[in-house]
C-alpha cells in the first residue's frame, strides 16, 4: 500500500461532504489515499500534521451513535483540534429551538466545522447552504452516510487493490439504508459492480437511478455468486412493526449470512458490516468474528477516513 504523504488541505473540488453522490472519482481517491497515509501513520506511531490546531470543530449529534461520534472525535484530536460536542437531548433543541437557529448560534461562538448526524434526510445539505462553515455529514436519515461509505471503500481497497471490476454484494434493508446508498455511489464511481438483495419490501423501488453498475439480484444465491465482498446491513427493528419485514427468525432463515451461504462467494471474500450488529439475525457470530470478517478493520479505518476528510476540507497548511 501507499507510503504517500497526506493530500493538501483545500485540494478537493468539494467544500462540504453532505454525501458521496456526484463526488468525482479524483476526490474519492484523494480522500482514500490520504486516509491510507493516516492509517499507516497511526499504525506505526509516526507523527501526523496537526492541521486542525486552532480550528473550531463542533460535533452536532441529534441521533445516537457509537462508532461515528467517537471516531470523529478521535480524528479531530489526532489532528490537533479540541472539539465541542453537542447532543440534542441536553440542549435547547429539546426546548424547541430550530436547527437553523441552533447552528447559527454555535457559529456565532466561532465554530468553523460542523459534523452533523440527524434523523432527517437532507439536514447536512441544508446546513451547508445556511452557514459559512464546513459541513460534514455523519449520517442523515435514510439519505447518506458518506464517511461510512469511504471507510468501507478503504477497507475493501486495502484487501482487494483497485475496486475497478470488483463485485460487491449488499444484503439487507437497502431501501432505508444510508450506508447502502453512500456505498453504492462511491463503489460505482470507483468502478465496482454492486448487487443488492433483501426482502422485496426493503429493496429500492427505482434501482436504475443508481446507474448501470448497480443491479438488484434475482435471489440470495445469485447475489452472493462470485462476490469479492459481502456487506450485511443492520436490520432496523422498527421495520418489523411497520409490516415491511417478516419475523427476525424468518429474516435470518431467508437472508442471514452463515458459512454455507458465504461459500457461494469467492474464496476468501470479505465480510463487512457497518455495525451495530444484530448477531444471529443478519449474520451469525461465527462469520462476524471469523477469518473473512473485516468488521473491526472498518472501525479502525473510520478514524483514518475521518481524519482525511477533516484534514482535506478544513485543515490549515502547517508543518508536522
Ligand atoms: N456505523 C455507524 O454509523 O455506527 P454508529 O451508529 O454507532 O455511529
Amino acid at each position: 500500500m501507499t507510503k504517500s504523504a497526506p493530500g493538501i488541505p483545500g485540494s478537493l473540488s468539494i467544500r462540504h461532504l453532505p454525501g458521496l453522490r456526484g463526488v468525482p472519482k479524483s476526490d474519492l481517491e484523494a480522500i482514500l489515499d490520504t486516509a491510507q497515509s493516516f492509517r499507516e501513520a497511526l499504525d506505526s506511531g509516526a507523527a501526523v500534521p496537526k492541521t486542525l490546531t486552532g480550528v473550531s470543530v463542533v460535533n452536532l449529534f441529534f441521533e445516537n451513535s457509537t462508532r461515528t461520534r467517537l471516531s470523529f472525535e478521535t480524528a479531530q484530536k489526532r489532528l490537533g483540534a479540541s472539539p465541542m460536542n453537542f447532543t440534542a437531548s441536553g440542549s435547547s433543541a429539546a426546548k424547541g429551538e430550530s436547527l437553523r437557529d441552533t447552528v447559527r448560534n454555535i457559529e456565532s461562538m466561532g465554530a468553523e466545522v460542523f459534523v452533523v448526524r440527524h434523523s432527517s434526510a437532507g439536514v447536512p445539505a441544508f446546513l451547508a447552504s445556511q452557514t459559512g462553515s464546513v459541513v460534514v455529514n455523519a449520517g442523515d436519515g435514510a439519505c447518506e452516510h458518506p464517511t461510512q461509505g469511504l471507510l468501507d471503500a478503504l477497507t475493501m481497497r486495502q484487501h482487494l487493490g483497485s475496486l475497478e471490476g470488483k463485485q460487491v454484494t449488499i444484503v439487507g434493508d437497502i431501501r432505508h439504508s444510508r450506508v447502502a446508498r453512500s456505498n453504492l455511489w462511491a463503489l460505482s464511481t470507483l468502478g465496482a459492480n454492486v448487487r443488492l438483495w433483501g426482502p422485496a419490501t426493503l429493496l429500492p423501488r427505482h434501482s436504475e437511478a443508481f446507474g448501470p453498475k448497480v443491479q438488484v439480484a434475482k435471489s440470495l444465491n445469485q447475489a452472493l455468486e462470485e462476490a469479492d465482498a459481502v456487506m450485511l446491513l443492520r436490520i432496523q427493528h422498527e421495520r418489523q412493526s411497520s409490516g415491511l419485514l417478516p419475523s427476525l427468525r424468518e429474516y435470518r432463515h431467508s437472508f442471514g449470512l452463515d458459512g454455507d451461504r458465504l461459500r457461494l462467494a469467492k474464496p476468501g471474500a470479505l465480510v463487512l458490516h457497518p455495525g451495530p450488529i444484530n448477531r444471529g439475525v443478519e449474520i451469525v457470530s461465527e462469520i462476524a468474528d471469523g477469518p473473512q470478517s473485516v468488521i473491526l478493520e472498518q472501525v479502525t479505518n473510520g478514524v483514518a477516513v475521518r481524519m482525511a476528510v477533516l484534514h482535506l476540507l478544513a485543515g490549515r497548511n502547517t508543518n508536522v
